[in-house]
């Protein structure tokens, strides 16, 4: 590990400017500085950590809603009119004309993932308790994902209801193309469900993380009866797949296998030397792991979107060794280590990615969230939002460099980019997105029921940073946003000119317990809040 100034040694530590302060001046006081607002990053004016109940943004931004929970797409699918979902994720914007090669900045595509559903905000009934049928298939409605046609008119951004490209992929959508090893299991599926992060492929689709599927399958405390029961029951093993969506409609929507299945937060495309596609992914829960998937063949910009797509069928999936800095191969007939472990089939070690990644002694780490590629060095950047179980409370972000910088390699190394805590100001880092001149943003997600309190006590609502990775404030978080009370914000993405960043505002009120006075009333200011994707100009 390098480290270029004394400051980013002590930030490894986790000990950070405060620290250098102290011994530098011989302050005795052992109180922590409140998040600290910096002066200026020469792109924008940072903002204190807040309480209320607003999307605040720096000064000189603003935001138009373009979706909220309910809202008519004005179009109709196999369960008739459709409607935008709950719990809005990742968001990803494709120009209109991006099939052509077009950068379009001002009207697009906006692929959004749906993650969960309150079932106290739709219902009135907190938990599990009271469900039904009818209610479960309403959840299962609000989940997976949303196509927008978005137009910037007159400098306000709105979603075009009614276009035809407006769609709906929930946890009910008839038809998802399986492939990859594991297709002679599953075939053809139905249903895709907490559609966490994802990512964009170079040839204009999306991939949307299968994350906790397992907390959809209602538990035996459930009020249904036993018929009931087997009517909404998921199959687990048809969840928790990287799942392939043109929002242009050209492709079939599909689950990629060969990606592994596990809690999948989100997936980063960069091309190795040779032109083989890496995919990096991480698993969202605590000490799980992190992965990546190389492509046999090379992407060729000249292919059609079809074979540029069945680069994710054909691959070897990899797992992180961070002792060893090695890529560690899923692959029955590379690591005889999963043989030794009872796999039987390539099938097999992808229905059963976690396991077979502790078979072969991959390392564990601290929720590995959000990843993403530098867009100037190519190196990676992934979030460990926190692990409490090892006393880890605010999380850090790391950065791997590949051997020869090269996506192919089987090695890397790795450093500590930034530590969440008091002296960063930014805790419990999550979904990533970086601007063309290398600038990090990321959005926190501090557990809601902690905010305010014991370790996160100088804690604000949650919030969106941005990170200089070069230059004198490289390492430095300045806040950009802060959301409303109880809400996460989540799957920040740019459009072409970078002149709008896409945001989605998840679970605002989460934690309320009267739906007459719900914690949050945003966006309306008045009745239950609801989860909403705006766009954020002024940049
Ligand atoms: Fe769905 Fe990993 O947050
Ligand atoms: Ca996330
Ligand atoms: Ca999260």
């Amino acid at each position: 590990m390098d480290f270029t100034t004394r400051r980013q040694f002590l930030v490894y530590l986790g000990m950070g400017t405060y620290s250098l302060l102290r011994s530098s001046s011989g302050m005795a006081s052992a109180a922590f500085p409140l998040a600290r607002s910096k002066a200026s990053n020469g792109r924008f004016k940072p903002i204190p950590s807040s309480v209320s109940d607003e999307l605040i943004l720096a000064p000189g931004f603003r935001f138009d809603r373009i979706a909220s929970y309910g809202d008519s797409l004005g179009s109709f699918g196999p369960f008739g009119a459709e409607h935008f979902g709950y719990d809005n994720d990742f968001t990803a914007y494709f120009p209109i004309d991006a099939l052509s090669g077009g950068k379009k900045s001002d009207h697009g595509l906006l692929w959004v993932n749906h993650e969960f559903v309150s079932p106290f905000f739709l219902h009135g009934v907190a938990g599990n308790a009271a469900r039904s049928v009818d209610r479960i298939r309403q959840e299962q409605l609000a989940v997976g994902g949303s196509v927008l046609e978005v137009k910037r008119k007159n400098g306000k951004w709105s979603s075009v209801v009614g276009s035809s490209f407006a769609r709906r992929f929930t946890a009910l959508y008839p038809r998802f193309q399986v492939t990859g090893p594991a297709t002679g299991r599953l075939g053809e599926l139905s249903g895709t469900l907490a559609n966490c992060s994802g990512g964009r492929t170079f040839w204009n689709t999306a991939l949307s993380g299968e994350e906790n599927f397992q907390l959809f399958n209602p538990a035996q405390s459930d009020s249904l009866n036993w018929a009931q029961h087997s009517q909404t029951k998921i199959q687990e093993e048809h969840f928790g797949w990287i799942v392939e969506i043109d929002p242009f409609g050209e492709l079939p929507p599909k689950k990629h296998t060969s990606l592994g299945r596990f809690c999948h937060e989100n997936a980063s495309l960069r091309l190795g030397e040779s032109g083989r596609l890496a995919v990096y992914m991480g698993d969202d829960s605590a000490d799980q792991y992190f992965y990546k998937y190389l492509s046999r063949e090379k992407y060729l910009p000249s292919a059609s979107r079809a074979v540029s797509s069945a680069l994710l069928e054909n691959g070897v999936l990899y797992v992180a060794d961070f002792r060893k800095g090695q890529w560690v191969p899923l692959d029955l007939q590379a690591n005889p280590a999963l043989k030794s472990a009872g796999f039987k089939s390539q099938a097999e070690v992808l229905l059963r990615t976690r396991d077979a990644a502790k078979a072969v002694g991959a390392t564990p780490l601290d929720r590995p969230e959000d990843c993403e590629v530098h867009p100037r060095d190519g190196s990676v950047y992934l979030s460990l939002t926190n692990n409490a179980g090892h006393g880890d409370f605010h999380g850090k972000i790391i950065r791997l460099v590949e051997k020869d910088d090269n996506a192919e390699s089987l090695e890397f190394r790795y450093e500590i980019f930034l530590a969440g805590g008091p002296q960063s100001g930014l805790s419990c880092p999550d979904n990533l997105v970086f601007d063309s001149k290398g600038n990090l943003w990321v959005t926190c997600d501090v557990p809601g029921y902690a905010i305010g309190k014991g370790a996160y006590s100088q804690v604000g609502n949650n919030g969106m940073f941005m990170i200089p990775t070069s230059g004198r404030s490289m390492g430095d978080a300045f806040q950009f946003a802060s959301g409303p009370v109880g809400a996460e914000l989540t799957g920040p993405g740019f459009n072409e000119s970078q002149d709008t960043l896409f945001l989605s505002v998840q679970h605002p009120g989460e934690g309320s317990t009267d739906r007459a006075h719900p914690t949050s009333h945003w966006p309306r200011g008045k009745d239950l809040p609801l989860p909403s994707v705006v766009a954020i100009t002024g940049f």
